[in-house]
């Protein structure tokens, strides 16, 4: 079986990866199964330009072929940021909740809802060289925040066309629909093709 590292330490992305992967015939490891702890600086302006330092970076260390994404939130009554700054941004308030109540009243005041989640993948298979893919999920922020599942701000995400937020739906419908597997699902075409 093939192997593919998968560079990343969050571990809800490292069992949504693992999932989507589970029926190919690629053997995912992640920075945990290759005890590799440290991670470059994110120093990029785009999701693609912080994916391409990631994935260069795991090939650099392990030279095996290595994926990394970097993902994030925009959100229209922020003039579409945190964007590339999405953790920095979560981790600003002092709680998750905190986080979520300043982005919600924003939206009322502004009456702006809309926001998407983007995805952007980096393939490293030789020095330098790389791949990009990209996923996007276009929706908009719930009235309140909602659910259990998921991470970061999939409570307060309502996908275009549900009335569920992304913290509502499990591992496996938000695989369905979401932005890291938009971008996976074209990385595993890349792949066997
Ligand atoms: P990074 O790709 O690890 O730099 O992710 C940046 C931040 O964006 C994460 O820490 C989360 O807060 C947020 N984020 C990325 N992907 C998702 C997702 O699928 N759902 C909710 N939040 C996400």
């Amino acid at each position: 079986m093939r192997k593919l590292f998968f560079f990343s330490n969050n571990k809800n992305k490292i069992i949504e990866i693992k999932k989507i992967f589970n029926k190919f015939n690629l053997e995912i490891l992640s920075s945990n199964d290759l005890n590799i702890s440290e991670e470059p600086e994110e120093s990029g302006q785009t999701f693609e330009e912080n994916a391409k330092i990631k994935s260069d970076y795991g090939f650099y260390k392990t030279g095996i072929p290595c994926f990394a994404d970097d993902s994030g939130i925009c959100i229209e009554s922020l003039d579409w940021k945190p964007g590339v700054l999405s953790k920095r941004f979560l981790n600003n308030f002092k709680s998750i909740e905190a986080c979520f109540e300043s982005i919600i009243r924003s939206t009322k005041k502004n009456s702006k809802r809309n926001a998407y989640f983007k995805t952007s993948i980096s393939l490293s298979v030789k020095d330098g060289q790389n791949v990009i893919f990209n996923g996007q999920i276009d929706g908009k922020i719930s009235g309140q925040a909602k659910g259990r599942f998921g991470f970061g701000y999939d409570p307060i995400f309502i996908p275009k066309n549900y009335n569920k937020t992304l913290a509502e739906l499990s591992t496996k419908d938000k695989n369905e629909i979401s932005h890291r597997s938009i971008a996976v699902t074209k990385l595993i075409n890349f792949l066997i093709n």
